[in-house]
């Protein structure tokens, strides 16, 4: 018999329920997204997020078992993530894991949300086929994080995902994470929330075009230089440049006015906003997400070749990225590694990867104490 988990997920703003056999195979992954709601205020409203959590988790626990045609009596254990994110909305995951494990008499999980992003890559690869092989460099990116981890496989019986992972963090950024640059400098060219798949596809659009764009045309950025630890990561530099050059330049101001105004009227696809956009705004979209996937890829495949690991795994919501994942499988290949992004469902935050990363929680009996607790600050390794 497989063993069966259901997964649960609320540490920002995604309220999401998931079952995952043997730690592997999906039978149901459900996400209710609070981006409508967040949307108006250009960022998650953490008060905001966890009543929303509050509505939706019943619902969304209730669906994900109806699409796995199981029911409580079926699952073997709850996986919930504890930490990090935030503490309203984790508590409300957490405490109704708790409830609900104790009701059905089940061993409740805890699950790090970062080594969650680390399992969604292998839910699928083996569908593919494809295994990736350790050690391993891990690039967790999304709004939240940006951090590098060196990945090795657990000693003891079994395979790598019975036995689970052991991390070492090689860096990570010392100020905005790279979600979060996109979604501030989104924010400073009124392109709505989130920044993300909007400059993606704004910059996609921008490449395909066959635009040569020259100094001249707009604001370009060098590579970024790190003291000290040379796997750490800052964008902060990035978006404060945009701000500058925008101050420096008033003439701006009146296209930001008319994309602000199709925003309120609700007109905020690549369509829409592209027509708004002088062509030194456009060379400025492409010019950052060039800068911002060139530091990624570089910082990344550098810890791979010092650590002397011929696989990186590439997660979290920016790991949906398209100029990312092309660079990766561009940049990866001359260097003989080979690089794994998970769908981009699972790319973003989702409770099938918590699920997942449970399982060899469970076979090593790292259960819940009863006092288990929320933690914001949770970290991995
Ligand atoms: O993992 P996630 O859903 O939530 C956390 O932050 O934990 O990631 C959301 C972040 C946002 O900052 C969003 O702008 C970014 O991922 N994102 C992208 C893309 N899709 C989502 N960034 C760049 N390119 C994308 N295609
Ligand atoms: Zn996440």
């Amino acid at each position: 018999m497989p063993t069966r988990i259901l997964g649960i997920e609320s540490s920002c703003d995604e309220t999401a329920a998931a079952i995952v056999a043997d730690g592997r195979d999906i039978l149901s992954s459900v996400v209710a997204s609070q981006l409508d709601i967040h949307r108006k205020y250009g960022g998650v409203v953490p008060e905001l997020a966890s009543r929303e959590h509050l509505r939706q988790i019943v619902p969304v626990v209730r669906e994900a078992l109806a699409q796995s045609g199981l029911a409580f009596r079926d699952i073997d254990a709850v996986g919930v993530t504890n930490g990090p994110g935030l503490v309203g909305s984790l508590l409300v995951g957490v405490t109704y894991g708790k409830v609900l494990a104790a009701e059905i008499g089940k061993p409740l999980v805890p699950v790090n949300h970062l080594e969650g992003h680390v399992h969604a890559v292998f839910l699928e690869a083996h569908l593919a086929g494809r295994t990736p092989e350790l050690p391993a460099v891990c690039l967790i990116v999304s709004g939240g994080h940006t951090l590098l981890y060196h990945v090795t496989s657990q000693g003891g019986d079994g395979d790598a995902l019975q036995r689970g992972f052991r991390y070492q963090r090689l860096g990570g950024t010392r100020d905005d994470a790279a979600g979060e640059a996109y979604d501030k400098v989104a924010r400073l060219l009124a392109l709505g929330y989130p920044g993300g798949p909007i400059i993606d596809r704004i910059a996609t659009r921008v490449a395909a075009s066959g635009a040569n764009f020259s100094e001249k045309d707009g604001l370009s950025f060098g590579p970024v230089k790190m003291k000290g630890n040379t796997h750490d990561f800052s964008f902060s530099g990035i978006k404060t440049a945009v701000l500058y050059y925008f101050r420096a330049h008033p003439e701006f101001a009146e296209e930001i006015e008319s994309r602000k105004a199709a925003l309120k009227e609700g007109r905020s696809k690549a369509d829409d906003l592209m027509p708004l956009c002088s062509p030194r705004t456009l060379s400025l979209i492409f010019n950052f997400q060039a800068a911002v996937v060139r530091d990624l890829v570089t910082r990344t495949l550098e810890a791979a070749t010092e650590t002397g690991s011929g696989t990186v795994l590439v997660s979290g919501g920016v790991a949906a990225n398209s100029e990312l994942r092309k660079q990766f499988e561009l940049k990866s290949k001359s260097l003989g590694v080979d690089t794994y992004f998970p769908s981009r469902a699972l790319s973003t935050d989702n409770a099938a990867m918590i699920a997942a990363a449970a399982y060899p929680h469970l076979l090593a009996g790292d259960l819940a104490a009863s006092d288990l607790n929320a933690e914001p600050n949770l970290r991995l390794a």
